[in-house]
């Protein structure tokens, strides 16, 4: 199964020329066309909103002639591709708007998934989502997705990973340092593979303390090897092959099963 994470530096509130950013990036990729692209959270958006008005106003939705711009790129890649495409953007639902992530393949929107854990400040311009946390059937066996700072709580990837993900797919737009080498230990323990597409740049707005974004887009193994990252600072797009059926296997050691020898009763 050919991956590619997406790794681009948008400007926030100019959707239309982040798109063509990442257009142009996809350029360089090689042939055949993925089966997967990960794009990171809020790709096209830009991340440090500064009022709920502002999330409500760049945020798209799904609905007849209104559906937005880049709904319409994740939409128009996974038709030319034949693949899946996994981006971020914001979404609004009637008077919500939330931090998501659409789903996409050959054509077909496929899944949205709301947020759940916010981080910092998006507390104040999002709702949070309300589940389930999704796991998607694909070709390649299932697809579990989640958001960010959904990874500080191991309860996500240890659900998605119970429900049988094979592969999760991860928008990030990371600032804190740790992520690159936690998302390791979610890989270890869950025996799945990790696929975290974040952004670079920074964005100082509105009087909130700026941000820098870190990068190291990363494919991760069951066994927790780097299988490639990328840079901290510059665009990339980061292309790599990956095994899924691997992950069918929880042992970390010959007779030592993470699934079997879990004990449920002992952990409410
Ligand atoms: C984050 O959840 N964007 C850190």
């Amino acid at each position: 199964m050919k991956v590619i994470l997406v790794q681009n530096n948008p400007q926030f509130g100019k959707v239309a020329d982040n798109l063509s950013g990442v257009a142009r990036l996809l350029l360089d990729r090689s042939e055949p066309d993925p089966d997967l692209v990960v794009l990171p959270e809020l790709f096209a958006s830009g991340y440090q909103f500064v009022s709920r008005k502002e999330a409500m106003d760049l945020a798209e939705t799904t609905e007849g002639l209104t559906r937005g711009p880049t709904f319409v790129f994740l939409e128009t890649l996974s038709r030319e591709t034949g693949g899946w495409v996994v981006g971020g953007l914001p979404v609004r639902r009637g008077d919500r708007v939330f931090n998501s992530a659409a789903v996409f393949h050959g054509g077909e929107l496929k899944d949205i998934y709301d947020k759940t854990h916010l981080f910092e400040a998006e507390n104040r311009w999002f709702d949070c989502g309300t589940g389930p946390l999704p796991v998607i059937e694909t070709e390649f066996g299932k697809m579990g997705i989640m958001i960010c700072f959904d990874w500080l709580f191991p309860e996500v990837s240890r659900t998605l990973a119970l429900k049988g993900a094979r592969f999760v797919a991860h928008p990030v737009n990371w600032v804190l340092p740790f992520g690159p080498q936690g998302m390791i230990l979610r890989a270890v323990e869950n025996r799945v593979f990790m696929l975290t597409a974040n952004r670079v740049g920074e964005e100082a707005r509105g009087g909130l303390p700026p941000l820098r974004y870190i990068g190291s887009s990363q494919v991760v193994s069951p066994g927790g090897a780097i299988l490639a990252r990328a840079s901290d600072t510059e665009e990339a797009l980061l292309e790599c092959e990956i095994d899924p059926a691997l992950a069918d296997d929880k042992t970390v050691a010959a007779e030592s099963d993470f699934f079997r020898q879990r004990r449920p009763e002992l952990y409410s």
